[in-house]
């Protein structure tokens, strides 16, 4: 209820753009008293809108919060089920260990949770993932696919897609991808997409799709151990970027793909993310827990796992690995 005045409020200064909107005008829309009007104003500052009132003329809006608040995404978002219902924290250890816990506990398909930092941001291979505060897209996403637990690693491809999808229409450039969802720009990682499942032996409760996304971070801002590896969306664009847009547009393209697999299956799926892959039919290595192979990547199988062939002409499959790929 709250959050929906707050939005009717941003939607009514968002619409009036540099206007002032009188306090009268908000009481009649939202149907309350002045000193309610009053007090939503301040609901918002608490959230840091920095919003100008001058006497006779009203209020408007000065500068947004560089924030991904639930008021935020929900302004503006146009999709049925992912993004919904949205759990926001500043400060978070793992936005997975939160949607774990809220998918156990019933949450429903499409829930968002998002954080603005992450202090033990997990990455593959139980890597660290770096989440530092207010510059990336630190997020969980919940679906429940009525499908048996082999199909996971598809949603991993779909998302990939839709992520890619979204930066470029948000950005205009257009990031490749490394199998299975290393999304790159010029060679350099930007997102990293992790997909963790609740399932017993043939369904799945749940799956929970954990997306990092480097946005708005400088060069400087890197780690020297992966400053030759990563980047962000703003060092390739050159510009700051709208983090709450870029979610919503992900939230859109990723219900868009999962209807048509729900509906039709992972074959225009596969084709997307073929057009976009790097990693295929060329030679690379994969390395995984176990050990690394070296190899020709002939592509991916129906169910999103990576066929390898290595000199001998015997064929791998992998299910999960880092790619190198091989300059030749
Ligand atoms: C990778 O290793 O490439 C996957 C990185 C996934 C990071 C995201 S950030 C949001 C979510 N919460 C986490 O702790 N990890 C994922």
């Amino acid at each position: 209820m709250q959050s929906d005045i707050r939005r009717t409020l941003l939607e009514m200064f968002t619409n009036s753009e540099d206007e002032y909107v009188s306090g009268q005008k908000i009481s009649d829309m939202l149907g309350c008293s002045r000193t309610a009007v009053w007090k939503h104003i301040e609901d918002l500052r608490k959230e840091g809108y920095e919003l100008e009132a001058v006497r006779k003329k009203g209020y408007r809006i000065v500068q947004k919060p560089n924030k991904v608040s639930e008021t935020e995404l929900r302004l503006g978002l146009h999709t049925d089920r992912i993004g919904q219902s949205i759990h926001y924290e500043e400060t978070v250890d793992s936005t997975q260990k939160i949607a774990h816990r809220l998918a156990q506990e019933g949450a429903k398909e499409g829930t968002v949770v998002v954080a603005e930092e992450q202090i033990a941001g997990r990455g593959r291979l139980d890597r660290v993932w770096y989440s530092p505060k207010h510059t990336g897209v630190w997020m969980s996403i919940i679906l429940r696919p009525p499908l048996p637990p082999q199909r996971a690693p598809q949603l991993t491809l779909l998302t990939a897609v839709a992520v890619v999808q979204a930066i470029q229409e948000v950005t205009g450039i257009s990031p490749d991808i490394k199998w299975p969802n290393d999304v790159l720009i010029n060679g350099k990682k930007a997102v990293g997409i992790l997909t963790e499942m609740q399932a017993d032996a043939d369904r799945i409760h749940s799956v929970i799709i954990g997306i990092g996304i480097n946005v708005n971070q400088n060069s400087g801002h890197f780690d020297s151990a992966i400053q030759d590896i990563a980047t962000s969306l703003k060092i390739e664009s050159g510009e700051d970027i709208n983090r709450a847009l870029l979610m919503q547009t992900i939230f859109a393209k990723l219900e868009q793909l999962y209807d048509e697999y729900l509906t039709n299956g992972f074959k225009l799926i596969k084709l997307l993310w073929e057009a976009h892959a790097v990693s295929i039919g060329k030679h690379i290595v994969a390395r995984t827990l176990t050990g690394s192979i070296e190899g020709f990547a002939k592509g991916i199988t129906d169910e999103g796992i990576l066929l390898l062939e290595d000199a001998y002409g015997q064929m791998h499959q992998i299910h999960s690995a880092d790619i190198e790929l091989m300059n030749r």
